[in-house]
């Protein structure tokens, strides 16, 4: 199976790393604008195979998109990330033109990939890439919800003190600081109420902590984060190359779901060989329904934004 990786700087490193490590895929290409770079950090993960003691094959290139073809899997990470004090958002303008142009050059060569967007405002970018491509909505996939859930769960493990593969959550709703919506009520510790163990002001405090969890990855340093994000796709990418049919909350787009529509956001999915298999349709409460409305309402806003290159 063949995985291409668009943008080698952190994240994409990072992602195309593990997923060597993890052995999901048996051909990674890392594409990069700026000369060398790719090449660099495939060639470093290739000298780590033999004491990692992975076989899949790193390629590193510069812009040649001949080298991504025929791959199962794109994972799109270009554009630039954001500085400490920027919102996701305000990284619009620049890179909606940046995805849509990768996202066009990759179907060239990759005409049945299933691509995952994780360039950010990500839920946004993803809606870009379902329309310039014109792609069926199960090859179109936002990673933000996987990351976000996996700060969630990590926060939860801190304040119960209890072990995160114990700690089960999920967020949806949009990848923003102020749009994501981690769902407290449904949290579990190994299928026990996750308020069973923590006081509303500790699970309250948990979920503000979760919200800025970028934020505050971004300002410490410098940058946004790519541990974190990097081992998120990775899990997104063995759930669709495997069939693993895990669920997950991705951005996908929406036709009548959790009542909206014409819009990209984080809802929880099963994922498999064909991408979204499934959207699962979880019953909200009245508090997280209206959550999900004011969520909605704020991704088309910015989605207006993308006039200009749609
Ligand atoms: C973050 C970026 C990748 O949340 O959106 O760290």
């Amino acid at each position: 199976m063949k995985v291409t990786v668009v943008g080698a700087g952190h994240l994409g490193a990072t992602c195309a790393n593990v997923m060597a490590y993890r052995k999901i895929a048996s051909e990674i290409v890392l594409l990069d604008i700026e000369e060398g770079v790719a090449e660099g950090k495939a060639l470093d993960i290739m000298q780590s195979a033999p004491t990692a003691g992975f076989t899949s094959l790193v390629i590193g290139c510069t812009n040649d998109y001949e080298k991504t073809a025929n791959s199962d899997v794109v994972v799109i990470t270009s554009g630039i990330p954001r500085k400490p004090g920027m919102t996701r958002e305000e990284l619009i303008g620049i890179n909606a033109g940046i995805v849509k142009l990768v996202a066009t050059n990759i179907l060239k060569f990759s005409p049945n990939a299933i691509l995952v967007v994780v360039s950010n405002p990500m839920d946004t970018m993803t809606y870009l890439a379902l329309k310039v491509t014109g792609l069926p909505k199960n090859r179109v996939i936002g990673m933000g919800g996987a990351l976000d859930s996996s700060r969630f769960r990590y926060y939860l493990s801190q304040a119960t003190g209890e072990p995160i593969n114990d700690i089960q959550a999920m967020v949806i709703g949009g990848h923003g600081d102020t749009t994501m919506i981690p769902l407290a009520r449904l949290a579990t510790y190994n299928g026990l109420p996750i308020a069973t163990f923590l006081s509303e002001g500790e699970l309250q405090d948990v979920v503000a902590k979760t919200m800025v969890g970028g934020a505050t990855l971004t300002k410490l340093l410098g940058t946004s984060a790519w541990y974190g994000p990097g081992a998120a796709v990775a899990f997104l990418v063995d759930s669709i190359l495997n069939n693993q049919k895990r669920m997950i909350p991705c951005s996908v787009y929406l036709e009548g779901e959790y009542g909206a529509s014409d819009v990209c956001i984080g809802v929880p999915c099963i994922i498999g060989k064909n991408g979204v298999e499934q959207i699962l349709d979880v019953q909200l409460n009245e508090e997280e329904k209206e959550k999900f409305a004011k969520s909605v309402e704020a991704v088309q806003n910015m989605n207006q934004d993308l006039s200009s290159v749609l």
